[in-house]
């Protein structure tokens, strides 16, 4: 079932589809003296107030970068602090979250994950699955690369199952992607004054806008994400094209 659908999205000059990278998370903490799991705890009150300044802005959708697949490579320690965010965010928010009628999806490879943290992801999508007001995609072992070689790998697999009804094309493979069925990505946002996506939404990052902002992720809130929705609402976005002035070349807002 599609995460969400073009008549769930109303009409907004947008962007209704946020990707975010918080990064800084190290930096904030280390120039207070404080130990990073300080500011990766600080990222998520960040991101908390981020989903909840989002809707009022116009957004409908936010996806936010919460675990590579290359931060495995972290000390042990720190990889086990990420995953106990997960935990506490989950058990400090999800109800607030379904009240509120936010969708929670996860993207990434469930595989090599502690099996309480699938679990937690499972509820937290199971509970929230019938809300359509806004969509929160966390990004959790979740890789760029891996997520484009997924995709193609169920293709094979449909292949020799007998099972493809066609070439492989655009719409195809997007279809076996964690984010199919959600809506495109308008715009990815950096924090921290570092410049790369680091294997964020590769492919969904085709024709989406960038935006990077000076300030470090445990200092994020409403008045930095306004001003993403400013920036962008001063992009010309034409998406290969040349569109007439006043004519928007805007593909549909579901993805396939
Ligand atoms: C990058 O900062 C941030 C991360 C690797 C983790 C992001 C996670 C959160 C903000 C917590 C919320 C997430 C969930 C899923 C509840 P960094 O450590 O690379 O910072 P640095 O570049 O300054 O060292």
């Amino acid at each position: 079932m599609p995460a969400s659908s073009p008549e769930s999205l109303t009409p907004s000059p947008g962007p209704l589809h946020v990707a975010l990278i918080m990064d800084g998370n190290g930096r904030w903490a280390e120039r207070r003296g404080l130990p990073r799991a300080m500011g990766h705890r600080e990222g998520v009150q960040a991101l908390k107030r981020t989903v909840q300044a989002a809707p009022e802005l116009g957004i409908r959708c936010l996806t936010v970068f919460g675990f590579s697949t290359e931060n495995w490579q972290r000390p042990a320690e720190e990889v086990s602090d990420l995953m106990g965010l997960v935990r506490s965010y989950v058990a400090s928010d999800l109800k607030r979250l379904e009240r509120e009628g936010v969708r929670v999806r996860v993207l990434g490879r469930r595989t090599g994950l502690p099996s309480d943290i699938a679990a937690i992801i499972e509820r937290a999508e199971a509970t929230t699955a019938h809300n359509d007001k806004f969509l929160l995609q966390v990004a959790f072992n979740y890789g760029g690369r891996a997520d484009i070689i997924d995709a193609a790998q169920r293709y094979v697999d449909l292949v020799l199952a007998g099972e493809a009804a066609g070439p492989l094309n655009e719409q195809t493979l997007a279809s076996g992607l964690s984010t199919a069925g959600g809506p495109p990505v308008d715009v990815i946002v950096r924090t921290s004054g570092e410049q790369r996506l680091s294997n964020f939404l590769l492919w969904e990052a085709a024709y989406a806008e960038l935006v990077y902002q000076n300030v470090l992720w445990p200092d994020y809130g409403p008045a930095a994400l306004a001003d993403v929705v400013q920036q962008y609402q001063n992009r010309d976005r034409r998406f290969g094209g040349r569109p007439a002035p006043g004519v928007s070349p805007a593909p549909a807002l579901a993805a396939g």
